[in-house]
């Protein structure tokens, strides 16, 4: 069957960029289904850095069409500015190889706006969002009254549904938040002209995936964030508002289930965070700073949309069990192996203890979830650098062991395993 669908199992920032564009070589398009310019994916190809945010990981390879579903939002200056980013880099984005659907929907300044004056309300339990206005634009789709993309085929109709939106806006920052309010006139004559150069982009995007799944193209739904960010089944509140998981690809392209045999999830060999929220297996120690690195190598765990450092610890089989169980993975990318190399000891979460009770199964109570103390099993570390590693064969004993654990204990095969950035540092099984 023709669709895969490739999802972060954790809180994100797993690899997924790497896995996509690494699968993009079989693959004619690449459709991301959710979230916004949130997602931050950083890939290193023959020597060089590229960072996408709103662009799906095929961009990056020749013959992949790429699609921004309509389970997505679009902020038209930043993408623009990211298409040009990436032409100086060489790459090609004209409309035959970008399409943008026409159910995506539009964030605005105002979004972001109400975000900001949102997280100063909330003081010390603030969300620790990326202050891109993807909560609020989700909002605004959800509360129908929302812009779509088909908005931008008539820049001027188009000026005219963001003034209104701004001048909405404008009452709710004024009076809920005495926030300082928007130039509507500036914003739609703005948003107008940015409608015109993203207009070519534009398709049907159902039509277009659909024709050409019966056209036996094959299709990678690339989801942005991750499981434990997802409004439905993440860690709320503390989530992104899209669904990141697999669902989330059937609504936000526009397929049906059966045309799906592949869910492949991302995991890193330990875990990270970025904003605020539960972490069980956190090490905010000296543990947790080797993990991250020191931030001299562009791998290193800092937040490629914000630049914030990810919270680092240890990994959690109790949250990726469940990862597998709701998204229905079918196998798995194990990334970043390399870095459990710095470790003599290496711990991983088996189960939480609640209050003297022991559970295997994730809590959906968030309050529990949030109280909830590790118990680890200890593995021996291999100590040594694999980044140059080109088979699984010639991975230490001890990784190898890691691994084959981690396979066992979720009862789904990982098929690949990274150990290092690089398209080259990425061993099959
Ligand atoms: P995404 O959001 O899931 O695409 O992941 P990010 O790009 O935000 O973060 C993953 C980071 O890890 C990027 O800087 C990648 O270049 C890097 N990376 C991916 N796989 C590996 C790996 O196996 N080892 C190391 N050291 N870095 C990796
Ligand atoms: P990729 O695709 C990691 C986090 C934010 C914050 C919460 C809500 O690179 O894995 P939002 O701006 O979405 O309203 O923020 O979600 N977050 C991510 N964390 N990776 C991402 O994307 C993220 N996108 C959002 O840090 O905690
Ligand atoms: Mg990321």
């Amino acid at each position: 069957m023709p669709v895969t669908i490739l999802v972060g199992a954790q809180w994100g920032d797993e690899g997924k960029g790497k896995v996509t564009d690494w699968l993009a070589e079989d693959i004619h398009i690449i459709a991301r289904y959710n979230g916004g310019d949130n997602a931050g994916h950083t890939l290193n190809i023959e020597g060089k850095t590229y960072k996408l945010h709103f662009l799906p990981s095929g961009i990056l390879r020749d013959g992949v069409v790429s699609l921004m579903g309509g389970g997505m939002v679009i902020h038209p200056e930043r993408l623009l500015k990211e298409m040009q980013e990436l032409a100086t880099q060489g790459v090609d984005v004209s409309p035959q190889r970008l399409k943008i659907s026409t159910n995506a929907h539009v964030i605005t300044p105002a979004h972001q706006a109400l975000e900001k004056a949102d997280e100063e309300t909330r003081g010390s339990s603030k969300i620790g969002t990326t202050g891109r206005g993807i909560g609020p634009a989700y909002t605004s789709k959800f509360a129908r009254n929302g812009i779509r993309a088909s908005a931008m085929r008539d820049p001027e109709v188009f000026g005219e549904q963001v003034y209104k939106a701004i001048e909405n806006a404008n009452k709710i920052l004024h009076n809920v938040y005495q926030a300082p309010t928007l130039n509507a006139s500036e914003c739609a004559a703005k948003y107008s002209r940015e409608a015109q150069r993203l207009a070519p982009y534009l398709v049907d995007g159902w039509a277009y995936l659909n024709h050409a799944l019966r056209e036996g193209k094959k299709v990678l739904a690339e989801g942005g964030q991750a499981t434990l960010l997802d409004i439905d089944h993440g860690n709320y509140p503390y989530v992104t508002s899209s669904n990141p998981t697999a669902g989330g690809a059937l609504v936000g392209l526009g397929f049906g289930p059966r045309q799906v045999d592949r869910v492949i999830g991302v995991a890193k060999a330990f875990c990270t965070r970025v904003g605020a929220g539960p972490f069980p297996t956190e090490q905010d120690n000296d543990i947790g700073a080797v993990m991250r690195g020191d931030g001299s190598n562009p791998w290193d765990d800092f937040g490629t949309t914000t630049g914030r450092p990810r919270r680092c610890g240890w990994l959690d089989m109790v949250a990726l069990k469940y990862a597998v169980a709701v998204n229905g993975i079918t196998e798995l990318a194990l990334m970043k192996l390399d870095v459990l190399g710095r470790f003599k000891d290496i711990q991983v979460a088996v189960a939480y203890d609640a209050d003297g009770q022991r559970l295997e199964d994730f809590p959906v109570d968030q309050d529990l979830f949030g109280s909830v103390v590790p118990i680890y099993k200890t593995f021996p570390g291999w100590q040594t650098d694999i980044m140059d590693v080109t088979r699984w064969e010639d991975l230490p004993a001890a990784a190898q062991s890691y691994v084959e654990w981690i396979e066992q204990q979720l009862e789904v095969p990982i098929s690949l395993v990274s150990v290092g950035p690089g398209r080259e540092q990425t061993l099959l099984r």
